[in-house]
């Protein structure tokens, strides 16, 4: 089996990365990790990677003048490993437009909320605030634009009305756990592809027809 050559980048914990190599790990995933790469040097990811015997590069990007020679050194090192799809995983420094196009459909992005809702910081914060009844994590397709693109996967996740910010994230970071794997296997054995801003799956049986009622609906009429 061919299996499709990933390059994960992070900057932090890397719980993410971790179910990636978790699933990598199963001779019959069809994709692999050939390269880590960090912007950060304390990165628990990067541990993570070690332990698991992958090649990991730390490339500080404050070491740089300015972020195009950042992102070449990144670009660079990622096709010298081969990578044929870029997976950001918790990592916290937007991309240029140029290294963005550059891996255009090529490069997929975990976002902790039901996009387009809740772009950018603090996420679990703003939707505790606003009241919604769901929250989630969203898989999608890298576009210019901060947290936009191609929707590939999302997981809705009901709010409690005990939750915190950090039962929340504890919540929703076990979904993402789940989808990330899910939505490389999708890429990798060509069940997906990006027309226009959507993506569009070969099975239409794959897209579930039931709704998520919260909070639950009463039997009562
Ligand atoms: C995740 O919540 C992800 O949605 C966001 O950053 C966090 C990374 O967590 N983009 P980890 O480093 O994978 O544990």
């Amino acid at each position: 089996m061919r299996r499709l050559k990933l390059g994960v980048m992070i900057s932090g914990n890397g719980s993410n990365l971790q179910t990636l190599i978790d699933a990598c790990e199963n001779p019959d995933y069809p994709a692999e990790i050939t390269i880590v790469v960090s912007n950060r040097p304390d990165a628990f990811g990067l541990e993570r990677a070690e332990s698991a015997g992958l090649p990991a590069i730390m490339v500080d990007h404050k070491t740089f003048d300015n972020r195009t020679d950042f992102e070449d050194t990144v670009h660079n090192i990622l096709k010298d490993h081969g990578v044929q799809l870029v997976c950001l995983a918790g990592f916290m420094r937007l991309l240029g437009t140029d290294f963005v196009n550059r891996w255009k459909d090529r490069m997929i992005n975990i976002h902790p909320s039901l996009l387009p809702s809740y772009k950018g910081l603090n996420t679990y914060v703003r939707a505790l605030e606003d009241g919604v009844r769901f929250a989630g994590c969203t898989i999608h397709y890298v576009r210019p634009e901060m947290d936009n693109g191609p929707i590939i996967m999302q997981a809705a996740v009901p709010i409690a009305q005990d939750d915190t910010p950090e039962t929340l994230a504890t919540r929703i970071q076990g979904y993402e756990h789940k989808i990330y794997p899910e939505a490389v296997r999708y890429i990798a054995t060509g069940a997906v592809r990006v027309s226009g801003n959507k993506v569009i799956f070969g099975d239409p049986t794959m897209i579930p027809s039931k709704g998520l009622i919260s909070p639950k609906p009463s039997n009562l009429s």
